[in-house]
C-alpha cells in the first residue's frame, strides 16, 4: 500500500496566515497539520509517501526531507496550479504503479486516522473505501447517500441540495482501477478534475466501492476557526507523554491539567497555566499571565500580564497587555502591547486580509 498526501493548492481561506507559506505547515499543538497526516499514513502500515505540492511549497521539503524522522519514505511531486483531487493523482501515476493506495488530504485531521480503511478493504470486496462523517451542513464537501445496507446510491460534489447528511472525508482508499476512471475525466463545472466523479463513475463501473461510517472526531481545516477547533481536539485528545516539561516551572507558578514546556522555557512565579497546554522552547510566561486551556504557544514567544484561551500564538509573538485574548489565531513575530503616549486609542499594523476583533 502506498500513500498520497495532498499539500497543494492556494489556501486562500486562511488568508493572511497562507499569505507567507503553506497552509499545511500552520501548527496545531504545535506541529505542523501535515504531520498528523503523515503519522496516520505511517500507523496503517504504509511505507513510501508521495507528497503533492502546489504553487507555495515553503517549507515542506526542508521540514519533512526523506521522510525517515517519520518512519517513512518521502518523495514530492509538482502538481502546480489545483486543478483538482483526481487531477493531483494523474499527477502522481507513475510513482503509484499498479500499486493499491491511500490518498491523504493535509487538511484533513482525523481523531482515529486511517486504520478503519484499511480493516474495511481486508474483506477482500472493495475497488475503492470512502469515509462519511454525519455533519449538520454537509453543502461544503463531498456527500455521499448510502441505502440501509451501506450501499452507496449517490455521491455529489459540494450539492445545494445535499441528499443525506453524510459528507466524504478527505481519505481515500483506492485500488488502482481508479487510473482508468480518472485518466478519461473531464473538469467539473468549476474546473477542476474531481475526487468525487471519479468515486462516482468508478461505483457505477464496478459496484464495489465501500462506504464507511467512522466515529470520534474529524476535522478539515478550511477556515481559520476550523484552526482552533482542531487545535483544541488535538490537546484535549493526546495522552500525558505528549506534555512533556523540559523547562522551569517556578514552584509559585499555578499550573493544572495537562502542561507541556520546551527546552529554556519557562513559567514565572504568579503566572497561571491551566491545561491542556503546549507552550514551545524558549517560550516566557511571565508574572500575572495567564494561559487557558486549548492554546497552543510557539517557541520563543513572550506573555505578560495578558490572558490567553483557546488561542493559538505561533513562534515569536510577544504579547504584554492587561486584557483577555480568545479564540484567536496570532502569527509569526507578532507583538501585542499597550500604547503608553497620548492620544490614546488602539493603533494597529496589519497586513492585508487580517481580522481584528475588539
Ligand atoms: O475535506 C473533505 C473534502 O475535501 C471532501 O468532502 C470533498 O469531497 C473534497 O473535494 C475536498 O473538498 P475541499 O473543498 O475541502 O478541497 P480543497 O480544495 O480544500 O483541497 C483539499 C486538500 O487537497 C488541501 O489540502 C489542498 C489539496 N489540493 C487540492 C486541490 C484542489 C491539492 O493538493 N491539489 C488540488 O488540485
Amino acid at each position: 500500500m502506498k500513500g498520497l498526501l495532498l499539500a497543494g493548492g492556494h489556501g486562500t481561506r486562511l488568508r493572511p496566515l497562507t499569505f507567507r507559506g503553506n497552509k499545511h505547515m500552520l501548527p496545531i499543538a504545535n506541529r505542523p497539520l501535515l504531520f498528523y497526516g503523515l503519522d496516520h499514513l505511517k500507523e496503517a502500515g504504509v511505507s513510501e509517501v508521495a507528497i503533492i505540492l502546489g504553487p507555495i511549497k515553503e517549507d515542506i521539503e526542508e521540514q519533512i526531507g526523506d521522510g525517515s524522522r517519520f518512519g517513512v519514505k518521502v518523495r514530492y511531486i509538482t502538481q502546480g496550479d489545483p486543478k483538482g483531487l483526481a487531477h493531483a493523482v494523474l499527477c502522481a501515476r507513475d510513482f503509484l504503479g499498479e500499486d493499491d493506495f491511500l490518498m491523504y488530504l493535509g487538511d484533513n485531521l482525523l481523531e482515529h486516522g486511517a486504520a478503519p480503511y484499511l480493516k474495511r478493504f481486508a474483506r477482500g470486496d472493495a475497488s475503492a473505501v470512502v469515509g462519511a462523517v454525519k455533519v449538520r451542513d454537509p453543502r461544503h464537501y463531498g456527500v455521499v447517500e448510502l441505502d440501509g445496507d451501506g450501499n452507496i446510491l449517490s455521491i455529489e460534489e459540494k450539492p445545494a441540495a445535499p441528499k443525506s447528511h453524510l459528507a466524504l472525508i478527505g481519505v481515500y482508499l483506492f485500488t488502482p482501477e481508479i487510473h482508468a476512471v480518472i485518466e478519461r475525466q473531464k473538469p467539473s463545472k468549476r474546473g477542476e478534475l474531481e475526487i468525487t466523479d471519479a468515486i462516482w463513475t468508478l461505483q457505477e463501473r464496478t459496484h464495489r466501492v465501500r462506504a464507511i461510517q467512522l466515529e470520534g472526531w474529524w476535522k478539515d481545516t478550511g477556515q481559520p476557526s476550523d484552526l482552533i477547533e482542531a487545535n483544541e481536539r488535538v490537546l484535549a485528545s493526546r495522552a500525558a507523554e505528549f506534555f512533556q516539561v523540559k523547562g522551569e516551572i517556578d514552584p509559585h507558578a499555578n499550573v493544572s491539567g495537562h502542561v507541556g514546556l520546551g527546552e529554556g522555557g519557562g513559567i514565572a512565579a504568579g503566572a497561571t497555566v491551566r491545561g491542556p497546554v503546549i507552550l514551545g522552547k524558549n517560550v516566557r510566561i511571565e508574572a500575572g499571565a495567564y494561559i487557558g486551556p486549548y492554546t497552543s504557544v510557539g517557541d520563543g514567544s513572550v506573555i505578560r500580564r495578558a490572558e490567553v484561551d483557546r488561542s493559538i500564538l505561533m513562534e515569536h509573538v510577544t504579547i504584554d497587555v492587561p486584557f483577555r485574548i480568545v479564540d484567536s489565531i496570532v502569527g509569526r513575530g507578532t507583538t501585542i502591547s499597550e500604547r503608553t503616549q497620548l492620544p490614546k486609542g488602539h493603533s494597529f499594523i496589519l497586513g492585508d486580509s487580517s481580522q481584528v476583533v475588539l
